[in-house]
Order: structure tokens, then C-alpha cells, then sequence
């Protein structure tokens, strides 16, 4: 069988406002059916990356790519694209059937053919029986959904996810997420979700691309994001992690020595370093392990003192922030995920904290 394109395919794309660069040379594709995710901080580039892709803002230079044809003629009504934005933008007046028609009037769709299509898109966010409500008659999450089937009723090549669920309350989002997840599999549609929350983006994806600053940092599945950051910026924007700087003193393999204020810490070095250079170090909160003062932990490479600055309870887990005075000001973050069976520390406690080479990452400073 003939090998087909790649769904979204972009080749060094940019964007430019004036002399401000919002997306800076954008390289990646996307094969068709899979969930990509472009996870950032906030001005990064993610909606401009988006609205090129659906057609309503061109790039400065560059190409993409849809179904293997350039688009760059297409306007954003011919190209097969299904767009949820972060407002919804669903028509207040009409009802939930009227919302989801409405895509499918615009394309031309056999007028006996609709209603059997706003019913079975209907069905699949379950909203079946709320086709007459008003929108304002409907829950947020119940907005969601109209806006997803009316997104999806004309069987677009790609769906595109704008912050959707950024107006929702927690709990709801988190339902949402994974109510995403099972209509994406069902419907096996592209999809290219943008986000700034990590956790939706891990839940979400089969791939996720880290911005910052117009840029992509990092293009990897959930798990190897998260286990291999490729840079500082994407370990420090991905879980909880605590960053220490300093200097190095010894390197040996991939293990490197770096001196913190009145410490010497050890870590795990992706790339080579010279005695003398700059770095920062990165831990993850679960990485680390908290102990009762005076404790000696055996088999860990690191173990620093420490007094208890902030205890956060989370039900399922305990957060410590911890300031160990020979690292300076900088604190760091503990998880405890059996805070129902383990020695709770309080605010102020003394408590000895440990970790191992592995974990520490270390890159260059940015
Ligand atoms: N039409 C425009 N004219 C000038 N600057 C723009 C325009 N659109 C976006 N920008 C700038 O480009 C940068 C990226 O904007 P963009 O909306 O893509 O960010 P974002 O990653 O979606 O952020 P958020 O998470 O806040 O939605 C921002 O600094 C923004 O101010
Ligand atoms: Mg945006």
C-alpha cells in the first residue's frame, strides 16, 4: 500500500506581527487519527500556530501541509477543519440541534440527510434529548458538548481544539478531558488541542509539542516528556520540579558535580559539561524523600537538611516545600502520596531530604 501523507505537515513556519515574532520557525507533522497537543505558557504562539493551520491568519514564510497539498490558497471554509474555540462560540439564540445544523447548511449537506446527523452527533457527546434547549439552558459542560458535535457533525479531516475547557471548573474539566479522549477514539478524528495545563495535555495526547516564546521546544509522547525533558524550560514547565543553579566542579561520565551556595549536589548530565560552567539543576517532587531529622538515608546520593516551610494537604497526596540552607533560597518541593500512613511533617519541623543521581537532571543554564 502507498505510504499517504501525513494529515498537517508544517515546514518551517513563522509568524511575524509587525517585528514581534509570535511563531518562529514551526517544523512538525501530524499522521492522521492521532491527538497532538501544544502545551505553553500564556503569549507563547499556540492560538496564531492554530489559526494558520485553520486558515484565518497565513504565515510569513514557510508552508503547510494538508493531506500532503499546500493550503496556503484555501480559505478556511474549504479546508476540511472543525474548530472549538476557547468562548465556544456558540450562536446564544438558537437552540442545540439549530447549533450543530448549522455547519452542515453552510456545506450544503443534503437537507434530508441533517437531522439523522445532528441526532447521531448529538448522541455521541450525550446530549440525546436536549436537542430543543437553548443554549443558555444548558450546563457548561453541556455547552462543550454542542459545541464538540457541532465541530464534528460535518466530518471534518481535523479537529481543532482551542483551550475549550480553560472557562471550566475543575472537576468538570477534569471530566471533560477524558470525555475528549473517548469521543476522539470513537470518531478516530485528527485532533490538535491547545493548552497551557500539563495535566490535560499528558490525559489528552499521543503527542505533545512544548512552545515558549514562539518556538517548540520539545516534540515527544506523554510518558517521554515527561521522563526525558530535552531542555530546562520543558522540565521545569512540566510537573512539579524544583530548579537549583550552579556551578560545576567534577564531571565523570554522565554523572556531574555542581556546587549549590555551601553544597555539592550530584546529578544526572543529558549533555557534556566543563569544570567552571553554569547550570541548573532539575527534581521532581516525587523524586525526592522526606525523612525525620536526623535520619541517615542509605543507598541516596544526595541528602540535605531542611526545615518544613509549607505543608499542603491534597487528600491524595501531601505537598512540602522545603528550605535546605545550604542550597541557598531556593526551596524544594516533596511529594508524599501516603500522607494517610506516613509521618506528616509540620511547618517548621527539621526533616532530611534525599534523592538520587538519576533524578537531579542537569542542563546548561539558559
Ligand atoms: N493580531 C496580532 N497582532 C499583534 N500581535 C499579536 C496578534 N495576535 C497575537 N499577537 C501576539 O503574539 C503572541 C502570541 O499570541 P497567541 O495568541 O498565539 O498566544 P497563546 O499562546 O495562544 O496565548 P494564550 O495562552 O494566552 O491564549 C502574543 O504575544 C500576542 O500578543
Ligand atoms: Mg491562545
Amino acid at each position: 500500500m502507498e505510504n499517504s501523507p501525513p494529515l498537517v505537515e508544517l515546514i518551517d513556519v513563522s509568524k511575524r506581527f509587525g517585528r514581534f515574532i509570535a511563531v518562529d520557525n514551526a517544523n512538525f507533522s501530524l499522521a492522521k487519527g492521532s491527538v497532538l497537543t501544544i502545551l505553553g505558557p500564556s503569549g507563547c504562539g499556540k492560538t496564531t500556530l492554530l489559526r494558520m493551520i485553520a486558515g484565518f491568519e497565513s504565515p510569513t514564510s514557510g508552508e503547510i501541509r494538508i493531506n500532503g497539498e499546500p493550503v496556503q490558497a484555501v480559505p478556511p471554509y474549504r479546508r476540511s477543519i472543525g474548530m472549538v474555540f476557547q468562548n465556544l462560540a456558540l450562536f446564544p439564540h438558537m437552540t442545540a440541534g439549530e447549533n450543530v445544523t448549522y455547519p452542515l447548511k453552510m456545506r450544503r449537506f443534503p437537507p434530508q440527510d441533517i437531522p439523522e446527523l445532528v441526532e447521531r452527533y448529538l448522541g455521541i457527546v450525550r446530549l440525546t434529548g436536549m436537542k430543543d434547549r437553548r443554549i443558555h439552558e444548558l450546563s457548561g459542560g453541556q455547552q462543550q458538548r454542542v459545541a464538540i458535535a457541532r465541530a464534528l457533525s460535518f466530518n471534518p479531516d481535523l479537529l481543532l481544539l482551542d483551550e475549550p475547557l480553560s472557562a471550566l471548573d475543575k472537576k468538570l474539566r477534569e471530566e471533560m478531558q477524558l470525555e475528549f479522549r473517548r469521543i476522539q477514539q470513537k470518531i478516530g478524528v485528527t485532533t490538535i488541542n491547545v493548552t497551557h495545563d500539563q495535566r490535560e495535555a499528558l490525559v489528552m495526547s499521543d503527542e505533545i509539542i512544548v512552545m515558549a516564546d514562539g518556538a517548540i521546544q520539545q516534540s515527544a509522547d506523554p510518558v517521554s516528556l515527561y521522563r526525558h525533558p530535552s531542555n530546562m524550560f520543558v522540565a521545569s514547565f512540566i510537573g512539579l520540579t524544583s530548579l537549583v543553579k550552579g556551578t560545576v566542579v567534577q564531571t565523570e561520565g554522565t554523572t556531574v558535580e555542581f556546587n549549590v551556595d555551601s553544597t555539592i549536589l550530584c546529578g544526572n548530565a543529558g549533555s557534556r559539561f566543563e569544570v567552571g560552567q553554569s547550570v541548573e539543576g532539575a527534581i521532581r517532587a516525587e523524586q525526592v524523600r522526606i525523612h525525620p531529622e536526623q535520619t541517615r538515608p542509605e543507598e541516596m546520593d544526595n541528602v540535605l537538611e531542611g526545615v518544613v516551610s509549607e505543608q499542603i494537604f491534597e487528600g491524595d497526596r501531601m505537598v512540602y516545600q522545603v528550605q535546605c540552607p545550604s542550597l541557598g533560597s531556593t526551596p524544594i518541593f516533596v511529594f508524599d502520596h501516603d500522607p494517610t500512613h506516613h509521618v506528616l511533617h509540620r511547618k517548621g519541623d527539621s526533616v532530611v531530604l534525599s534523592w538520587n543521581v538519576r533524578d537531579l537532571l542537569v542542563y546548561p543554564c539558559r
